[in-house]
């Protein structure tokens, strides 16, 4: 019988798979190491496991204790399903960055999770870091796990990720791509691959937002680089113990579009999968593609599965928001595309002006078009509200049809993004379009200055 005794004994001995398509462009041999194949479904799985048994080994962490740990979903994964295996609990401190199905499956997996803000300084008290480390401090029996500064998390990846693959490559392995976070899969795959063959170069992917390109450049930890950013597992404020910028010959930075783009078509053009860093990893290998010369073989790591960010990089509404679909948008209909499942918000001609400014109010929008019984008879705004305001105080308990303005001009669905704008000017603040069913939208100029 072939069977393993629990689920830790899976982890590792990930496939590497050919890509085909989204690197086409490379004149090289591209491999992935697809880490999603690990049992929590990321990389993380080996370096916890490492982890707690180092803590175990050196009495860090003791029978029945408490595992705290701030992560952003994978390495919580792989320290939970260690944790059910041999008996501990766990407490995960999470920024609000993250994706809601991370933090639900960790859930899953009988965590506590503690969400913590992500806009404030490392040394805030309500940082994930501060929050973990005072959890660490007050929490009896318990262990602070700090995957940052825990070597064996890089000790992971040189005893497992770099051995593998260098066996899978028969030590053809001439470039090892990597997303860097921690730093512990780079720093310990590179340590690994570097002893066997130094001229193995490594390259870290970073994001726009974080310190390690500029640190690895220059030696300055330049807190100007510092801003939020949408990519998750990948880039830091901090400058992890695991990050050893020593091995590391270069890094360079995606873009959160990029990244996002990149992440939808690995799924739809290799059918793999991966999430987020693996989209910036790709994205990154293709702006190295001068690097690599066709008898290279270049390995490029995908850290976690697609799953994760089913309500984010795979959500065209999300994509839509962000402006990152790359649609072409032509059309007056294009405009609306993205709201046009709501109800056009409207104010009868007999309505009171308390009215109208509680529905801007609810929808959070600037200006509503007037109905009568008739169609549409007029616009109400809110700099022309406040100007009637300033002229009479009791405006609010007056009819609209006192205030109103001259109505929106209407265009077919058809009308070009050019005779849109022109109707949009000082004295008319949107547009109505004719959805052709008796209904209609709105386009205003916040549609057209997000379209350009
Ligand atoms: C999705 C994802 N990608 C990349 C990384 C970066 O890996 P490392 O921390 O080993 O540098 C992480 C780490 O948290 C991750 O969760």
């Amino acid at each position: 019988m072939k069977y393993a005794k629990n689920i830790l004994e899976t982890i590792g001995n990930t496939p590497l798979v050919q890509l085909n398509s989204v690197t086409k462009e490379v004149d090289a041999l591209v491999l992935a190491k697809v880490e999603t194949f690990n049992p929590g479904n990321s990389v993380k799985d080996r370096m916890a496991l490492k982890m707690i048994e180092d803590a175990e080994a050196d009495g860090r962490l003791k029978p029945g204790g408490t595992i705290i740990e701030g992560t952003s979903g994978n390495t919580g994964m792989g320290l939970a399903l260690a944790a059910i295996v041999k008996g501990y609990k766990c407490i995960f401190v999470i920024s609000d960055k993250q994706s809601k199905e991370k933090m639900d499956i960790l859930r899953a997996v009988g965590a506590e999770v503690v969400v913590c803000p992500t806009n404030v300084e490392p040394d805030d008290p309500r940082s994930y870091y501060s929050v973990s480390k005072r959890l660490g401090e007050e929490t009896p029996n318990s262990w602070y796990v700090n995957q940052y500064d825990n070597p064996s998390n890089a000790q992971a990846h040189y005893e497992q990720t770099g051995p593998e693959i260098w066996e899978q490559t028969d030590g053809k392995i001439t470039h090892f791509v990597v997303g860097v976070g921690t730093g512990g899969t780079v720093s310990g795959t590179a340590k690994f691959l570097k002893e066997k063959n130094p001229n193995i170069k490594i390259w870290g992917v970073d994001t726009y937002g974080s310190v390690f390109k500029k640190y690895h450049e220059t030696g300055i930890f330049d807190e100007n680089e510092i801003y939020p950013y949408i990519t998750e597992g990948i880039g830091e404020d901090i400058l992890p113990k695991n990050v050893d910028f020593s091995l590391i010959d270069g890094f360079t930075k995606v873009t959160d579009k990029d990244a996002a783009i990149y992440t939808r078509r690995i799924a739809k053009e290799e059918g793999i999968f991966v999430g987020n860093s693996a989209g910036s990893a790709i994205k990154g290998l293709l702006q190295l593609k001068d690097e690599f010369k066709p008898d290279d073989v270049v390995v490029v790591l995908f850290h976690d599965h697609g799953s994760r960010y089913v309500g984010k990089m795979f959500n065209d509404d999300w994509m839509r928001d962000r402006g990152f679909l790359e649609e072409e948008i032509t059309t007056a209909g294009d405009l609306i595309k993205d709201h046009i499942d709501k109800p056009l918000v409207t104010v009868q001609t007999e309505e009171l002006v308390s009215h109208a400014i509680e529905r801007m109010r609810a929808f959070k929008i600037s200006q509503i078009p007037v109905r009568d019984a008739n169609g549409f008879v007029g616009s109400v705004d809110e700099s022309a509200l406040l100007h009637s305001y300033l002229e009479d105080k009791n405006i609010a308990e007056k009819p609209i049809k006192d205030v109103m303005g001259k109505a929106y001009p209407t265009v077919k669905k058809s009308a070009s993004i050019d005779e849109v704008s022109k109707l949009i000017n000082k004295e008319n603040q949107a547009v109505l379009v004719d959805l052709e069913n008796g209904k209609y939208h709105i386009v205003t100029k916040y549609d057209i200055i997000r379209a350009i």
